[in-house]
Parts: C-alpha cells; structure tokens; sequence
C-alpha cells in the first residue's frame, strides 16, 4: 500500500448512476486485478472504497456507481483534481489458480474488478467466458469492453429487457455447462447463489464490506470464514470458495 495522490484526467457516465473516471498517478503498489484503493474525498470524514477497474504504468480505471454525496462528488469533480489515495489495498485475484474452465461472473458494480482480471488473462493468452447481471437494459455497462478483449460475454437481466431474464447463475447454468471455476463480484445475493452452482469446483469470491481504514487497522471489516475471522479489507476482499462460511 502507498498514500499518494491520483488526478483525475477524465470521467464518462455509463448508465444513469455509474461512471467511468480514468486517474493518473503512481500505481506502483498495484500487484494484481481484483484489489481497490481509498479515495479521501474533501470534507468527508471517511475516505472511499473502490475497486479498481484497470491499471498501467500511467494511471487506474475506476467504475463508479452514485452511493451518496461523497460519490456525487467524485464524478462530478473537474479534470485535474488531485485525490489523496490509498492504493493496492487487499489481496486481489490470483489468476494463476483458475480450474480448466474459468468464466467471470459479476453483478452491477461487481463488474469492475473483473474487467482487469479479463485483461490479465487475455495478456496470458487466455479468452475467459464472462457472465454479467443487471437489473434491467438501462444498467447495462461494460459489455462491449469486454467483447473487445476477445471475451465471449452472456448477460442476464432480471426483468428480462437483455439477454437471459433472470440471474447471471442461469447464464452460467444454461450456457456454459462446462464451466468448472468462477472469479466473481457482485451484491452478497448473487456471490451465495453462485456458490450454490453444483458444477463450480473452485472459485475466487470478491466480498463487499463496509470499511473504515481500508488496510487492516481497524478490525471494523471482519467477516467469518473457515479459517476464523478475516478482514475483507486485508485479507480480502477476495476469498476462495472453501473459505466462505454464509
Ligand atoms: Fe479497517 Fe478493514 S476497514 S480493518
């Protein structure tokens, strides 16, 4: 982890309440997709978790969905403004353990870290399957981006408006039987029910938490998990699939 400042160099509105800001910035402390930083934004008294979307040498992708006036603030903040950011915070995916099957699953916002993990794996000469949920049509972010890393992309709605109607598990279930592992980030909902998909046998869980530091001091993140409590922050957020205790 390194406290630095990371500037904003442009944003881009992807549906009704999720932006796409692009930083410049020390990304050093970047070591593996799937892991976030803490954005001090002025005059609030907690900085802000976010995944990062995607990094280079130059700068990190963040997609930000509105929770608040902190938020609102940070996508509307003009280019230039500089953030005092925590980066490489929590331990990421590992992309190297991925069973013979792999496929990405991920839901709303959840989506974000998996997009570096795509292009990690494409940069390994991989093409993962993607599997993504939304609420409706008008949610729908990212699947393009994806389908331009050579990805195969299935998604689900659950009123039905694109794609599957339903979840992202009938995706899988329906359309990719011989899935055999999962990297996936979503609302606490979705991660349970993939979980509960009988052909996955391994997988990688990204955990939301509400958090306070965001590098393991406070202790206000702990979850409980096979091995006993862990922070998601620190620990996490990413979790194997024999560690989750629901
Ligand atoms: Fe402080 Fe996780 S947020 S330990």
């Amino acid at each position: 982890m390194i406290q630095t400042k990371m500037t904003l160099f442009s944003a881009r509105q992807l549906t009704k309440d999720v932006w796409e800001l692009a930083f410049t910035g020390d990304t050093e402390a970047f070591t593996r997709p799937g892991q976030f930083v803490n954005i001090e934004l002025p005059g609030r008294f907690l900085r802000r978790p976010i995944s990062v979307a995607s990094y280079t040498d130059e700068g990190m992708l963040l997609l930000v969905r509105l929770a608040g006036a902190g938020t609102a603030d940070l996508v509307s903040a003009p280019a230039g403004t500089a953030f005092d950011t925590l980066t490489g915070l929590g331990n990421g995916f590992d992309p190297e353990e991925r069973g013979e099957h792999p496929v990405l699953i991920g839901g709303g916002i959840g989506i974000a870290p998996l997009y570096g993990l795509a292009r990690k794996l494409v940069g390994m000469g991989l093409t993962p399957h993607v599997a993504l949920g939304f609420r409706s049509a008008d949610d729908v972010f990212y699947v393009e981006e994806f389908a331009a890393l050579g990805c195969r992309v299935f998604v689900a709605t659950e009123d039905g408006s694109l794609g599957t109607k339903g979840f992202v598990t009938d995706c899988v279930r329906n359309y990719l039987p011989e899935a055999d592992y999962a990297f996936v980030c979503g609302p606490t909902p979705m991660l349970k029910a993939v979980d509960g998909l009988e052909q996955l046998k391994g997988g990688q869980f990204s955990f939301e938490a509400r958090m306070a530091c965001g590098f393991g001091a406070c202790v206000g993140c702990t979850i409980p998990t096979a091995n006993g409590p862990r922070r998601v922050c620190k620990d996490g957020p990413v979790f194997r699939k024999e560690e989750i205790v629901w």
